[in-house]
């Protein structure tokens, strides 16, 4: 093989790559589909003629290869568009005259439309080949979609039957009952808990884990369709109906079981209307939330000819209902604690009914929110339900305050423990510092305490947790290394075998030991993650150390600049750990912990680091950690991060999709690693 044909395989890979990078990381093609298709085909020739140059990271190796932390993306065969909204009957009337004007059609000659539901969820759009199902993408911006085909393939029917077409593409919406969102908040802790099922169904359904997918009862529904290799039928109406023999759950079902009717035609105007208001007035009692309906020309001929504007078909429109609104009294506002520590008011309202749902409570979202609408205990105010299971509150009648009422004064301690609630610069949401005797947030602060980055005990999870914890048998952190002592009882509890209960308490004695930065991470103080934990215990040496120096952080002002000129760490942290720290509840269960468990000292790797004052660069789209970790955690073993490769370069990290940087690495016979290989280096 000469050079040249190298040379010439190079510059392909190297061009396919980039496109990759602009195709799959920044959304951003330069090429059409068929141009880079023409491409790798190229590529694959030459390959296949000289197979000495097919190397494991040639691009015909990787589809696409996206980064790992994302769903990859894929361009949709035909875009997805979305809808034009119509709120009044005259933006019907115009919507019904742009279309007579745009085909031509005369006032006698008739229009007919479906109305069908708009229901609020997630559209998807989902390919059968053959009559399976192949691959399943979200809409994105309506011409690339995310590939969720595993978490589609737990709601979707895997197969077909019937007289399917070759190539079928569906496209339909995803969604959660009000049942079935109910339960899922019900398994959910408070500050995980999704605000209304439409946020529920997309929370589910972008699962890396799809069996997290699977384990949420997600529906849909299908009520159109993309790429078809044969024609289903000459109207809407028709393809929706052929659809649902195919095996699928279509719009026209929900329609059969509501009127005994498939999809319902319209005729006029006034059709429309009668239409709307009666979906309108049934809307309480349907199990899964509508925004809207959606009218479509029924005649596909016709919609041919409409065609689309600005990404919307002329022959479709929303049109949106009304948010529901009530008027009502708040009786008190109560402050609730999430489990990280956020306050959050809550107006507790007199009962009134909003769109056939009663209501007692309305959020108020946090402390800005209320001073800037003026929102008092006493008032009547309007509240609004817009699909969200909390309704808010849209206005004041300042008419109808009581003379004697006062502006609301939002709480600056806890009102579960008692502690300073802080709020940050830039932050809107106050929050509880008493991360380790506060209530609220006890179980997620053992959880964390006791999770992998941490003391990593296992057989500990939350659900044992919460259990212990209602039992009054873990108050906080350190009565985990009570728990030996209170074997009788644990075993007494359900689930707890001799065996388990001894692996356990294993675990908890193995975790004694422990390494400084694990044991400040373990402790959840807000703005400390592992990296910081780490600059820390670096910083700081000893847990003791560490544990001296941070208790003036508060009295006494040089302490704070030491922390804030660690590299690295900046007022943020200085002001969170000595928000911590100025509780006397967080200063004792320290205090005890460092008693109790035997904390490594941390020693200082920078000089006898094998990357001390080496020169390294990072190129492509790293898996494990952001550029900015990368290069933190790089200088604090001693290195010198640079943004090109040179001959001074001494090892470039290469992540996916690396392009010219590695070229130069490799023509400057640099030490090229991958991420993993690095990771293991500085360890
Ligand atoms: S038709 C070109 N029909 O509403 C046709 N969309 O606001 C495009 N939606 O992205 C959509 N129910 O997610 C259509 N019966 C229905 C629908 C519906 C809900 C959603 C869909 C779409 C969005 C547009």
């Amino acid at each position: 093989m000469n050079l040249d044909i190298k040379k010439k395989w190079q510059q392909l890979a190297d061009e396919i790559r980039s496109h990759d990078a602009l195709y799959y990381q920044q959304d951003k093609p330069i090429i059409s589909d068929a141009q880079y298709d023409t491409l790798r085909r190229e590529l694959e020739e030459l390959e296949k003629t000289f197979p000495e140059l097919q190397t494991p990271d040639s691009p015909t190796q990787k589809v696409g290869a996206p980064p790992l932390e994302k769903f990859a993306k894929v361009r949709h065969s035909i875009p997805m568009l979305s809808l034009a909204n119509a709120f009044t009957r005259e933006d019907i009337e115009e919507f019904l005259e742009r279309i007579r004007r745009f085909l031509g059609l005369s006032e006698q000659e008739e229009i007919i439309l479906v109305g069908e539901l708009k229901i609020d969820g997630l559209s998807f759009s989902a390919r059968y080949e053959n009559g399976k199902f192949i691959q399943g993408l979200t809409r994105g911006d309506g011409e690339i979609g995310e590939n969720i085909t595993d978490n589609l393939a737990t709601i979707l029917p895997p197969q077909l039957h019937g007289n399917f077409p070759k190539i079928l593409e569906v496209r339909g919406e995803i969604y959660m009952t009000h049942e079935n969102f109910a339960s899922l908040n019900s398994t959910l802790p408070e500050d995980d808990k999704f605000a209304n099922p439409r946020n529920a169904a997309a929370g589910s359904l972008r699962q890396k884990d799809a069996s997290i997918t699977a384990s949420r009862k997600l529906d849909y529904f299908i009520y159109s369709w993309g790429e078809t290799s044969e024609k289903l039928g000459d109207t809407h109406k028709e393809y929706i109906k052929a659809l649902g023999h195919l095996g699928f759950r279509t719009i026209a079902r929900f329609f059969g079981n509501w009127r005994q009717n498939f999809i319902y035609t319209l005729h006029s105007l006034n059709d429309i209307i009668a239409f709307y208001e009666e979906v309108h007035k049934e809307r309480a009692n349907f199990n899964f939330d509508i925004d809207g309906l959606v009218y479509k020309v029924d005649r596909l001929d016709y919609q041919k000819r409409l065609g689309e504007v600005a990404r919307a078909p002329r022959w479709a429109i929303a049109h949106k209902f009304p948010a529901e609104q009530a008027v009502t009294q708040i009786e008190a506002i109560d402050i609730q604690v999430g489990r990280i520590g956020t306050l959050t008011p809550v107006a507790r309202l007199k009962p009134v009914t909003v769109g056939g749902v009663v209501v007692s409570n309305a959020t108020l979202h946090n402390e800005d929110e209320i001073k800037r609408k003026d929102i008092r205990v006493g008032d009547t105010i309007v509240i609004q339900r817009a699909g969200d299971v909390i309704p808010q509150v849209v206005s004041v009648d300042v008419g109808k305050r009581p003379a004697n009422s006062t502006e609301y004064k939002f709480p600056e301690v806890c009102p579960i423990c008692g502690s300073h609630a802080v709020r940050e610069e830039g932050e809107v949401a106050r929050r509880c510092t008493g991360g380790l005797m506060c209530e609220a947030q006890l179980v997620e602060r053992i959880r964390h305490f006791v999770s992998r980055g941490a003391l990593d005990i296992e057989g500990l999870g939350e659900k044992q947790i919460q259990a212990f914890w209602n039992d009054g048998l873990i108050k906080n952190v350190n009565d985990i290394f009570d728990l030996a002592n209170k074997a009788d009882i644990i075993s007494a509890r359900e689930g707890w075998g001799k065996k388990s209960l001894k692996n356990l308490i294993a675990a908890i004695e193995k975790s004694r030991d422990v390494t400084l930065e694990k044991f400040i991470y373990a402790l959840g103080i807000r703005h400390v993650g592992e990296v910081t934990a780490k600059l820390l215990a670096r910083e700081y040496s000893s847990a003791e150390n560490w544990f001296f120096e941070m208790k003036q952080l508060a009295s006494d002002t040089t302490k704070r600049e030491a922390v804030n000129n660690i590299h690295g760490i900046g007022d943020i942290v200085a002001d969170s750990l000595t928000d911590f720290f100025s509780e006397s509840h967080n200063v004792e269960i320290v205090e005890k912990l460092i008693a109790r468990l035997s904390i490594k000292d941390t020693k200082i790797a920078s000089s006898n680091s094998p990357v001390s004052g080496k020169t390294v660069v990072f190129t492509g789209a790293l898996t494990k950690m952001t550029r900015a970790e990368a290069k933190e955690r790089a200088e604090n073993m001693g290195a010198k991060v640079a943004s090109s490769v040179s001959a001074q370069t001494n090892y470039v990290i290469a992540g996916d999709d690396a392009g010219s940087k590695l070229k130069k690495a490799r023509e400057l016979n640099v030490t090229v690693l991958s991420e993993d290989e690095w990771l293991e280096l500085v360890k």
